[in-house]
């Protein structure tokens, strides 16, 4: 008798765990949908021209960002710099020397800057997360 009610307060408190989870990791999900959906508005405003729809870039003149071999979690750093300060010396993207400076955007806040990232990294950065202010805040205190 005693161990079935132990075991059922078990249960209950084990399922109320799980039931806490999922809620919790769902709402993770939806701020991480907001985050892409706004970074993708900010993009088409402050990107697209140059670099294109579908993130294609154009022949010589811009770079891809789908596919782009630059868009490591290595350079997330160097990205945020360069979205707020630009590009100043060329740059290889998929093998290719792109020469053409890219120039900075003052405009965009750190939230801007951490909203357009997450867009671009879980657009074509094989991210499934949130870039969020602190860590743009952290990487623009270091830019080059
Ligand atoms: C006026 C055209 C122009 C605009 C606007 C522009 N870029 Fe660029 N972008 C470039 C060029 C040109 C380069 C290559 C710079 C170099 O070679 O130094 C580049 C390089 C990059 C790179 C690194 C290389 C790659 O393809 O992965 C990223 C990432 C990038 N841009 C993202 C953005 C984002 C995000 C925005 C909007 C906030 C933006 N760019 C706005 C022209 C532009």
């Amino acid at each position: 008798m005693y161990f079935e009610k132990t075991l059922k307060t078990f249960v209950y408190v084990l399922f109320s765990a799980l039931l806490g989870l999922t809620a919790c990791q769902s709402e993770e999900e939806i701020k991480r949908q907001q985050y892409v959906a706004e970074g993708f508005d900010l993009y088409k405003k402050s990107c697209m021209n140059c670099h294109q729809t579908q993130g294609e870039g154009m022949a010589n003149l811009y770079p891809p960002l789908a596919g782009s071999d630059f868009l490591t979690a290595s350079n997330k750093a160097l990205v945020i710099c360069g979205m707020r300060n630009g590009f100043q010396h060329p740059l290889r993207v998929n093998g290719k020397l792109y020469r053409q400076p890219m120039p900075g955007n003052t405009a965009l806040k750190a939230l801007d800057l951490a909203v357009l990232t997450t867009f671009l990294y879980n657009e074509w950065g094989n991210e499934k997360k949130i870039t969020d202010v602190t860590e743009v805040e952290k990487a623009l205190t270091k830019c080059p």
